[in-house]
């Protein structure tokens, strides 16, 4: 199968996200086409067999990239099988607020563009400390302390489980495969 795996990223773990999905793609014997919708010039395949589009969350929505295509390829994204991976740091919230919260996120994307991914899966993103400038390090170590999470802002955080991501891939491409035959 040809599989479209596209995303938006905005301090790129997201794209590191989209780019191990590829990866465990092409390690399953399929192709992976990997865009990142931000550059200039994608143009959407002639043909693919299943999508798979990746979106982080900042300031409790996705990058407009991301929205924009959607609504603008959305027949053809509802002709195959299709799964939506939204990063945050929400879904790692111990409170039920932050998990209806995260929940919230695709529910609205979906609302905004009719468009239904067959599969969703919510991934744990990164606290970036060293890449914020010095309003979005104070917000997000706010939100952090608040949260439970890591305040030492000289160093990253990364919440991804790649594992369980393999699983999601490895679930997903095996419904698709199904949806072919
Ligand atoms: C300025 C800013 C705002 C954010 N807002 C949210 C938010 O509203 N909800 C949430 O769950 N995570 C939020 N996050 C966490 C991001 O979703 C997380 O850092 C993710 O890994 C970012 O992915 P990216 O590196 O692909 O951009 C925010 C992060 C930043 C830096």
């Amino acid at each position: 199968m040809i599989i479209l795996v596209a995303y938006a990223s905005v301090e790129g773990q997201t794209a590191k996200i989209a780019s191990r999905i590829a990866e465990k793609v092409e390690d399953a014997g399929h192709q992976a086409i990997l865009a990142n919708l931000a550059e200039p010039g994608f143009a959407i395949p002639g043909r693919f067999d299943a999508v798979i589009l990746c979106g982080p969350i900042h300031m409790g929505a996705y990058p407009n990239t991301l929205i924009r295509f959607i609504q603008n390829w959305k027949a053809a994204l509802l002709e195959v099988p299709s799964a939506l991976v939204t990063v945050s740091l929400a879904i790692l919230s111990d409170y039920s607020e932050g998990h209806e919260e995260a929940m919230s996120y695709p529910e609205k994307l979906i609302k905004e563009t009719g468009w239904t991914p067959q599969v969703q899966y919510h991934a744990a993103g990164a606290l970036k400390y060293l890449e914020y400038d010095f309003f979005k390090r104070w917000v997000m170590r706010r939100i952090s302390g608040h949260e439970g999470r890591p305040v030492d802002t000289s160093q990253d955080y990364e919440f991804t489980d790649w594992a369980a991501l393999d699983v999601f891939t490895a679930d997903f491409l095996a419904q698709a495969a199904k949806q072919e035959v």
